[in-house]
């Protein structure tokens, strides 16, 4: 692809090239790793989780058990949840284990190919052809969102607009670095807060560095709603307590403990009913999500008889399953409760 580009970017263009060779995270692992599998897991892990998060948690431990998009693909999805334990937006890990399964043995190389695969949006596609294919793609995820509206003084553009933006500023020579660099500017320099615009590789062509402030325009802040509920550990006369795959979107295909309303105040099992109360609440937890905060009490309800099925579990059992971080809070109470007793 030839560039028509004017002089004032092809300059922009190797000011950024200087500023990432010296102050650029260049040895991110995703960014020495070459192959385009770890830089897939990569984006997908950096869709929703920041880069220290990934970093120091998440990365390398996943693709120790995951090496290779075949090993991937032959796991159960069951260890690849547990795997993405604690990441949150579980929907990535499944879709990465479909996709795995469709493509394997190797990552398609083109937009169209990846775009057809679950889970790949059109930030990401672009940033497995920049990173691991090295094709001429701009890679548009939040920061580089943001630099790019405040180099052309966007209050409220349309995400057409920002690719058109995105596009026509990419570096076709080297979208390896150049893509690399924009989110490093946007991560280090252009923060949403406080932007150092007099150390910025963007200065000279910035038109918003005299008011950043003001792009892109402030989004009202939404309230976070919060949910009350109880969470029910069933315990039978084993010790063994109850805990089900579920199988909602959200959360889905993760292992949790009953869960109803607060407002019910009792709960039926088998034909049983136990008042869930004072006298049997174990502790009580908060969880933020993207989309609500979860209060719950933690109750726990203990059978005389024994069960069987495969949905009871001994407490060491507990912690192989794939748990969402409020059953992981509960787990936790459940464990504190008997080791005061
Ligand atoms: N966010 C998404 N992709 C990234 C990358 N390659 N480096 C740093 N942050 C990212």
């Amino acid at each position: 692809m030839a560039s028509n580009h004017s002089n004032k970017i092809i300059a922009f263009h190797s000011s950024l090239g200087r500023w990432y060779a010296t102050h650029g995270r260049r040895n991110l692992p995703w960014r020495t790793a070459g192959d385009p599998y770890p830089i897939y897991i990569s984006e997908v892990m950096l869709q929703q989780t920041q880069v220290k998060t990934v970093l120091e948690r998440f990365y390398f431990p996943f693709l120790e058990c995951f090496p290779t998009l075949e090993s991937l693909a032959s796991a159960e999805e069951e260890s690849v949840l547990k795997a993405w334990q604690g990441l949150g937006y579980y929907s990535r890990a499944r879709n990465l284990h479909k996709a795995a399964q469709l493509t394997t043995p190797a990552l398609p190389d083109d937009l169209e190919g990846l775009l057809a695969l679950p889970g790949i949006g059109k930030n990401t596609a672009n940033a497995i052809l920049a990173f691991g294919f090295r094709k001429p793609y701009a890679v548009m995820e939040a920061n580089v969102k943001r630099v790019i509206c405040r180099m052309f003084a966007l209050k409220n553009p349309t995400t057409q607009e920002l690719w058109e933006h995105a596009e026509a500023l990419l570096n076709q020579n080297d979208p390896f670095d150049y893509n690399q660099a924009m989110m490093d500017v946007g991560a280090m320099i252009c923060s949403p807060k406080a932007p150092m615009c007099g150390e910025c590789p963007a200065y000279k062509i910035c038109k918003g560095k005299n008011e950043p402030s003001a792009y892109p325009a402030a989004k009202l802040s939404k309230i976070t709603p919060v949910r009350h509920k109880r969470i029910i550990i069933l315990q039978d006369a084993n010790q063994r307590v109850f805990l089900a795959p579920r199988d909602e979107r959200f959360l889905g295909g993760l292992y949790g403990f009953l869960e109803q309303d607060e407002l019910q105040k009792q709960i039926e099992w088998q034909g049983k009913k136990w008042a869930l109360n004072a006298k049997n609440q174990i502790g009580t937890l908060t969880q933020t999500y993207s989309h609500f905060r979860l209060q719950a009490k933690v109750h726990l309800i203990q059978l005389t008889t024994a069960q069987n099925g495969k949905e009871w579990f001994t407490r060491d059992q507990i912690n192989a399953l794939p748990l969402s971080k409020a059953d992981e809070k509960a787990t936790g109470i459940l464990l504190s409760f008997y080791n005061t007793l």
